[in-house]
């Protein structure tokens, strides 16, 4: 596959994941989350906002001074304090950046930032000049680009990139954008501005509709080669675009969306169940990818076919995310092929008349009772049965 058609993944679960309210890491937890983030595979690493406080800071720079490959990266706001601040942590890194960003809708503009548009580009120009004396490597994002005007949104980018931005952020800050808009807007602004190709396009999209991994992907047919993302979706608000969604989307769709990323796909469930013992945010079961139920299978006929051939109700091995196995859940939609090889794995061998009457008590269980355990089947059966 062309290098044309490789996506970085930046992985922002230490600065906008840790935006969630109630989310806060400790320094240990940080490094760690880290290191696994490189085991995962990940491009870059937002290790955090170092101007926002002195814990922050200290978090930068100490995923700075650990980091083996992967590029640190450190927000900060168009203003030459942060930009300072963001370096000073960043400075000991093997592959640092600066990203820095400011907004660009009129709403933005004019309610928060209280600047003209001509006064923003001109901000633009200074912000990223200066830290483009700082560091080689300098990302640009244009806050709330969803609802920006695309004239102005386009003379901003064009800015960045003469003051020498090598990476283009064209973020949802609010989720706001659909797939067909958003894959549009980078469409446009590529073709658009000038020397669009010396600078990398990236996407940022938050789920506020439920959209951000769709958008993403759409970003990316658009000509986006970075994509912005969580562990476990975890962010501001509704969150930010899942990681692990959209790196199983690219590998298990590759037929329709021919792009490869670096990511070692069998480190996500190590990262994931990482991320939610560390900020104690629990992954909703039915969750895509790294839920508890994602490769469990419940219904009788699903568990039929499963134990046929796993292919006719998963798309992808669970070994593929890392895990050792699929399970079939024991419930009042399990059927008889499934409670039989249940019974086998339990150790116990029954005879028809027997294996009727265990089913018939099992259905009867299931019914009054929301989980039926292993050790609920073991007490259905044992008294009437010959163990192995
Ligand atoms: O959502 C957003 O716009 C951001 C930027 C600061 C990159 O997080
Ligand atoms: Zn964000």
């Amino acid at each position: 596959m062309s290098s044309q058609n490789y996506v970085k993944i930046f992985d922002t679960t230490l600065r906008d994941g840790e935006q969630s309210p109630g989310c806060s890491m400790n320094l240990a937890e940080k490094l760690r989350i880290a290191e696994q983030l490189e085991a995962l595979g990940v491009d870059i690493i937002e290790a955090g906002f170092a101007i926002a406080s002195d814990g922050d800071f200290e978090a930068v720079q100490a995923v700075a001074r650990q980091a083996k490959t992967a590029t640190i990266a450190s927000l900060a706001r168009a203003a030459t304090g942060d930009i300072d601040r963001a370096w000073a942590a960043l400075k000991d890194a093997k592959n640092p950046r600066i990203h820095t960003f400011i907004a660009t809708s009129p709403l933005h503009m004019r309610v928060k930032l209280e600047m003209e548009p001509e006064a923003v580009l001109e901000k633009i120009r200074a912000s990223v000049s200066h830290a483009r004396n700082l560091c080689g490597d300098v990302e640009w994002s244009a806050e709330d680009a969803t609802r920006s005007d695309l004239d102005f949104l386009c003379r901003a980018v064009e800015t960045a990139i003469r003051a020498g931005a090598s990476t283009i952020n064209l973020p949802d800050t609010v989720g706001y954008a659909t797939p067909e808009t958003y894959g549009a807007m980078f469409r446009d602004v590529i073709s658009r501005v000038p020397d669009a190709d010396k600078a990398i396009f990236s996407t940022h999209c938050h789920n506020d509709l439920g959209l951000a991994v769709a958008n993403t992907l759409a970003a990316v047919s658009g000509g986006a080669r970075q994509v912005e993302s969580t562990i476990n979706g975890i962010g501001e608000r509704a969150g930010n675009a899942a990681l692990e969604e959209i790196a199983m989307a690219l590998r298990v769709r590759n037929d329709v969306m021919p792009y490869a990323t670096g990511v070692n796909t069998r480190e996500i469930t190590r990262a994931s169940r990482l991320v939610s013992a560390v900020t104690g945010f629990q992954v909703q079961p039915n969750k895509a990818i790294v839920g508890a139920n994602a490769f469990a299978h419940e219904s009788g006929i699903h568990q039929d076919g499963m134990l046929k051939d796993a292919s006719t109700y998963e798309i992808m091995t669970p070994e593929s995310v890392g895990l050792s196995e699929s399970s079939l859940v024991m419930g009042k939609h399990s059927g008889r092929h499934a409670f039989r090889q249940k019974l086998e794995e339990l150790g116990y061998k029954l005879g028809d008349n027997e294996f009727q009457d265990a089913f018939k008590r099992f259905k009867d269980l299931a019914d009054a009772k929301k989980h039926v355990y292993d050790e609920d089947i073991v007490a259905l059966v044992d008294d009437e049965t010959i163990r192995d």
